[in-house]
């Protein structure tokens, strides 16, 4: 069957088997491995991409769904040579380590910000929930994400300095 979708902002048309999945479309098709495949139980949470702007586990929807709808992956997260606030705030608060959860995580976080921009702890924790990392203890992902708050509110010089380096 034939689908069509815009994926990051371009138009794409590609025969498929019904049975693919969208992570599988996104890296095996497409070619963007930002997004990671990291269960056969849609538990982990990394292959989170945006469809119409809403977070979805791309191992749980087939690709012939996402026809007709806007794909979002980590590859589209940068914008005019710029990282996303997001990235930016990942990278200053070491919300990594081994980085596999990280695409999941940060679209996930994309899509908390759009719709609330100044998210509690909790509702940022709430948001992440139906993601696993196993190497940070999340304290870093969180402050990460608070961080990418502030950011892009232009008050990051308000909050208290970042603890780099300082995961778990
Ligand atoms: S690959 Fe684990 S939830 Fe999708
Ligand atoms: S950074 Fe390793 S799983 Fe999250």
């Amino acid at each position: 069957m034939q689908v069509t979708m815009t994926v990051n902002g371009e138009a794409v048309t590609r025969e498929i088997e019904g049975r693919l999945l969208l992570v599988h479309f996104l890296r095996d098709t497409l070619g963007l491995t930002g997004t990671h495949w990291g269960c056969d139980t849609s538990n982990c949470g990394t292959c989170v991409v945006l469809m119409d702007g809403e977070p979805v586990k791309s191992c749980t929807v087939l690709a012939a769904m996402a026809g007709g709808h806007e794909i979002r992956t980590v590859e589209g997260l940068a914008a005019g040579g710029e990282l996303d606030p997001v990235q930016r705030g990942f990278m200053n608060c070491h919300g990594l380590q081994c980085g596999f959860c990280t695409p999941g995580m940060m679209m996930t976080a994309r899509a908390l910000l759009d719709r609330n921009p100044d998210p509690t702890e909790h509702e940022i924790r709430e948001a992440i929930s139906g993601q696993i990392c196993r190497c940070t203890g999340y304290k870093n992902i969180v402050e990460s994400i608070r961080w990418a708050a502030a950011e892009q509110a232009g008050v990051r010089s308000t909050l208290e300095p970042m603890t780099v380096g300082s995961a778990s």
